[in-house]
């Protein structure tokens, strides 16, 4: 399709996974992420998948809301130059940070609710106003359940899920498909491949490469669909938990979750 995609978090493993499909495609890419020079060389990289591609980068802090209307404001501009129209938005930035509230900065707080939903509500509204007709929305099984030290990450997911649903109702009609996908464990950084392994049978069944992940995603927004957890065995975990008493389920994450620490910024 000759329109943008613009993708956040695209220096990130998901996020240059879904710009390489895309590039594969021939789709033109705006890419966006925090460090200029990662997404250069992204860029760069794209080029040898596609060479000829149309392929932008803007460097933005999503946390930061001015940098978030600058952003919107070079996409249209790009639109303008290239007279072509801005198809999807593709909100895969976030951050995991994993610890006790209690641990936390005010800095943390806002860093980890800004980037993993602010930005994203944000950005949909700004994409929706440009003309985009799909918002692709990066979320988490993590979102299904509160979890206990990781509070933060899981509550902003959730509320990226339940706003998605929310908003592809409010775009009923107006021919804008938005979707909310919720992976479980993706191998993109070494920390998390390390907890990965370190759940034994159950990361070898669940979780699923960034490639894989991202086709499906891009697959659900074609079918339109509003949420899809991706991979077998994590919708199986979905249903079969449902099943189990909520007080339950908390004290067996608070257990699980408590022994893990990590940050991000
Ligand atoms: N990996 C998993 O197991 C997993 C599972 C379920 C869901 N997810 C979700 O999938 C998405 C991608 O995960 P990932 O593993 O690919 O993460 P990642 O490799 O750590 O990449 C994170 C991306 O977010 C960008 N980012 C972070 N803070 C930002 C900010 N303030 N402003 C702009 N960009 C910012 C980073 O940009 P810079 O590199 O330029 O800083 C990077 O491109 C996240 O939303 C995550 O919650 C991941």
């Amino acid at each position: 399709m000759n329109a943008f995609n613009l993708i956040t978090g695209a220096t990130g493993g998901l996020g240059g996974e879904f710009a390489t499909l895309l590039a594969e495609k021939g789709e033109p890419l705006i890419l966006t992420g925090r460090s200029e020079e990662k997404l250069l060389a992204l860029k760069e990289r794209l080029l040898t998948v596609r060479d000829g591609l149309v392929i932008e980068t803007i460097a933005c802090d999503l946390c930061d809301s001015a940098d978030r209307m600058a952003l919107l404001q070079k996409v249209k501009n790009l639109c303008a130059t290239y007279s072509l129209p801005l198809y999807r938005l593709v909100n895969v930035a976030g951050a995991d940070i994993q610890k006790a509230l209690m641990k936390y900065t005010e800095e943390k707080i806002c860093f980890q609710c800004r980037v993993n939903f602010e930005s994203a509500v944000s950005l949909s509204r700004g994409a929706i106003e440009l003309g985009a007709k799909e918002i692709l929305n990066v979320s988490s099984v993590s979102g299904i359940y509160p979890m206990p030290y990781f509070a933060i990450y899981s509550a902003t997911k959730g509320a990226l899920t339940s706003f998605s649903l929310s908003l592809r109702e409010e775009m009923r009609g107006a021919g804008v498909r938005v979707t909310a996908i919720l992976p479980g464990a993706i191998p993109t950084r070494e920390d998390v491949k390390e907890q990965i392994k370190g759940q034994g049978l159950w990361g070898k069944i669940a979780a699923k490469s960034p490639r894989f992940v991202a086709e499906k995603a891009l697959k659900a927004v074609a079918k339109n669909k509003g949420k899809t957890v991706i991979g077998f065995a994590n919708k199986c975990m979905n249903i079969s938990t449902k099943l189990i008493p909520l007080p339950l389920m908390l004290k067996f994450i608070a257990w699980r979750w408590g022994r893990i620490s990590k940050d991000a910024f």
